[in-house]
């Protein structure tokens, strides 16, 4: 049975859907069977892997709030090995249509059964809040992976985040694990950066992933040409992060060996005060305490 992962943070904008939309595709191109499910009405997964939310005809609404199943849903990607099931503007009012259901917050947890099998990981990239269809997407899961962008207020908001993977675990789904928290967006040449990537590890240690994404131009690129990094610019700093956590991430599962990955021979730590430099996966590799043991 596959591995259903929720990427969730209710705080807008902290590089979920960009998390989702790469780690998958190098998960896929590492050679495990991917399925995305675009779980946020905003449809920016969906149109991350090129698909125009606009005119689709169907989505993951109608099985969510209709009776279609989802493997009716399932669209094909430019990935090999990666599937996805998009969302729709419709999805947009889910969250109110959901509310008269019986057992409204196993409505995807109930889907999901249908097509596990034939995936090794299950990506649901929930929106920017802590409503039902989060809720539906945290029950659902095995694990919920947090993106933490590193910036002020990183730890704002995330008590409130396990506060509900706690609530959700009491009441709905007891086995919720924390697949990790990745930090996003990281630049070593602020001080903040490096702060909120120390700050963050004090806190949540080895839940945190050694391996560290930099803010990136290309990253934030790719998904106006509706390609993940590692089909528009496969050679970027972007890309080396996700690929190093794509790595990472099989490693902690057991499905590589464990040991960290070698940094990507184009990423290097920036001497400090190096001009030009937005940051480095390479620094996160290198010298954090936490991670996998
Ligand atoms: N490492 C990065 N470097 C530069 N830009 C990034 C990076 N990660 C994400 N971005 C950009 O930041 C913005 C927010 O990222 P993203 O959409 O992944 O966040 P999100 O948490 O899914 O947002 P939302 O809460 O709205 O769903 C996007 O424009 C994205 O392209
Ligand atoms: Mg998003």
């Amino acid at each position: 049975m596959g591995q259903t992962v929720a990427c969730a943070n209710q705080k807008g904008g902290v590089g979920k859907t960009t998390t989702v939309v790469n780690l998958a595709t190098y998960l896929a191109l590492a050679g495990q069977r991917i399925l995305v499910l675009d779980l946020d009405p905003q449809g920016n997964a969906t149109s991350g892997f090129g698909l125009d939310r606009g005119t689709l005809e169907r989505s993951i609404y109608d099985a969510v709030i209709a009776d279609a199943t989802l493997g009716s849903l399932i669209a094909r990607t430019a990935v090999d090995g990666l599937s996805l099931v998009p969302a729709s503007i419709a999805l947009a009012g889910a969250e109110v249509e959901l509310a008269p259901f019986q057992r409204r917050e196993r409505r995807l947890a109930r889907l999901l059964g249908e097509v596990s099998d034939a995936y090794d990981y299950i990506f649901v990239d929930c929106p920017p809040s802590l409503g039902l269809l989060t809720v539906n997407a945290l029950t659902a899961a095995d694990a919920v992976l947090i993106p933490i962008q590193c910036e002020y207020y990183a730890l704002e908001g995330l008590t409130q985040l396990i506060a509900t993977i706690n609530l959700v675990r009491d009441h709905l789904n007891p086995a919720l694990a924390i697949k990790g928290v990745v930090l996003t967006m990281y630049d070593a040449r602020t001080n903040l950066s490096v702060e909120v990537k120390a700050e963050v590890r004090r806190h949540l240690g080895a839940a945190v992933f050694e391996t560290v994404i930099p803010r990136s131009v290309r990253l934030s690129e790719a998904p106006s040409y509706g390609l993940p990094i590692a089909l528009y610019r496969p050679d970027s700093k972007g890309a080396d992060a996700y690929q190093a956590l794509a790595a990472e991430f099989l490693g902690r599962d057991g499905r590589l060996p464990a040991a960290a990955p070698a940094p990507p021979a184009s990423v290097t730590t920036p001497p400090p005060g190096s001009p030009g430099r937005t940051g480095s996966a390479a620094a996160g590799v290198a010298d954090g305490p936490g991670g996998a043991s």
